[in-house]
């Protein structure tokens, strides 16, 4: 099979140029035969479909004329909510039928994003065209009018297609060679508790052994405003206008690091999820993506002790105020009524520890129930 590599990742040939332009040929003949006597205009949607637009248009024996329309890169994108510009319009299509012509539809953001917009110019009609598809991707309702080629989930590059910006020059369509570990073979941990319980120091001695990542959502967030990712600069206006960070965003941005660091042999989740909704979503997320969490631990420690370890730990640095001993008492309170209740959601595999002793000695608990 013949390989190519595209900056660090290496593909393998999946659609050569041969069956490409067969698939081109097959859509031309539709569009000639259904878009007889029409006023066409196709739109090629740049930058991914420039190769596909001028080989389709090649066999277009239509009289009709085309043009290349941008989504504006820098209004962010549309899995944000925010909505990206359609650049580049010059002539009207009021009155027209309309063929879009897409490289490739995946979840259907853009093309919702694109028909959304060009209902503002008041064509005749919208028809959706597209070299390929990812139907086990696609979460819109839209009726896509011409599909080349349904394919697997699977990332392409070639043809007009990019990874990162590079290999659309190449003639074939490549798949993403998958060397990954295995969703089901990552072993996955969530170590939850009260304030001062350990858990911080227990989850970074779990990643530690196992070479796991350790995901605390702080650190996580923190870093993806630092890098100024999409995520980052979003939950970073929210901060900086004094609002809440959803739990939507918190979890697209562990997603989204799972994502990136595909090649980890599995996660620590240090003191998340916190709340019902956040285990909720949570879930889901790792439902879609078949990861399993293979164990959850629970510190357990006296309540009162806790109290005395965190009045102590304050009192190294300052002097502790009567005000400061409630607001410990409040974060103890919340732990009680917002996050234990979680634990009966993930009910089979949580595991209370006795976190009330020497760090050694309660690593080792932990590790004797994953080791069993
Ligand atoms: P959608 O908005 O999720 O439908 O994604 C459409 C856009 O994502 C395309 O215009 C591409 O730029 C990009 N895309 C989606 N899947 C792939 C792929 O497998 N290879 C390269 N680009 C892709
Ligand atoms: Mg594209």
């Amino acid at each position: 099979m013949k390989r190519v590599k595209v900056l660090d990742k290496e593909f393998e040939v999946s659609i050569p140029a041969k069956e490409i332009d067969a698939i081109i040929s097959g859509l031309a003949a539709r569009m000639n035969n259904d878009l007889k006597n029409k006023d066409v205009i196709f739109l090629g949607i740049l930058n991914g479909s420039f190769m596909f637009a001028a080989d389709l248009y090649r066999k277009i024996t239509l009289e009709s004329t085309i043009t290349f329309l941008k989504l504006a890169s820098y209004d962010g994108t549309s899995s944000t909510g925010v909505v990206k510009r359609l650049i580049g319009f010059n002539e009207s299509i009021k009155g027209k039928t309309v063929v879009v012509l897409e490289d490739i539809v995946d979840s259907g953001n853009t093309i919702e994003n694109i028909i959304m917009q060009l209902k503002g110019y008041e064509p005749k009609e919208i028809k959706i065209a597209t070299l390929v598809y990812k139907p086990e991707a696609y979460k819109k309702d839209y009726h896509i009018d011409y599909v080349g080629l349904e394919i697997p989930n699977d990332f392409i590059v070639g043809y007009g297609l990019d990874y990162d910006g590079y290999g659309r020059n190449l003639a074939d369509i490549y798949t993403l060679v998958n060397d990954d570990v295995k969703a089901e073979n990552l072993l996955n941990f969530v170590v939850l508790g009260m304030p001062s319980s350990g858990k911080g120091t227990h989850a970074s001695k779990l990643a530690n052994k196992y070479n796991l990542h350790h995901i605390s959502t702080g650190d996580i967030l923190r870093d993806e405003i630092a890098h100024e990712t999409e995520m980052g600069k979003l939950a970073g206006k929210l901060i900086d206008n004094g609002e809440f960070v959803s739990d939507e965003i918190i979890i697209k941005i562990i997603e989204g690091y799972i994502d990136r660091n595909r090649d980890a042999k599995g996660f620590v989740f240090d003191g998340f999820p916190r709340t019902i909704n956040q285990a909720k979503e949570f879930n889901e997320m790792l439902e879609k993506k078949g990861i399993k969490i293979n164990s959850i631990f629970e510190l357990e420690i006296d309540k009162q002790t806790v109290q005395n370890r965190m009045i102590k730990r304050g009192q190294l640095t300052n002097r502790i105020t009567d005000q400061d001993i409630e607001t410990i008492k409040r974060r103890l309170e919340i732990y009680e009524e917002t996050t234990r209740p979680i634990t009966q959601y993930f009910d089979n595999n949580i595991n209370s520890i006795n976190a009330d002793g020497k760090i050694s000695e309660v690593f080792q608990s932990i590790i004797n129930i994953i080791e069993k």
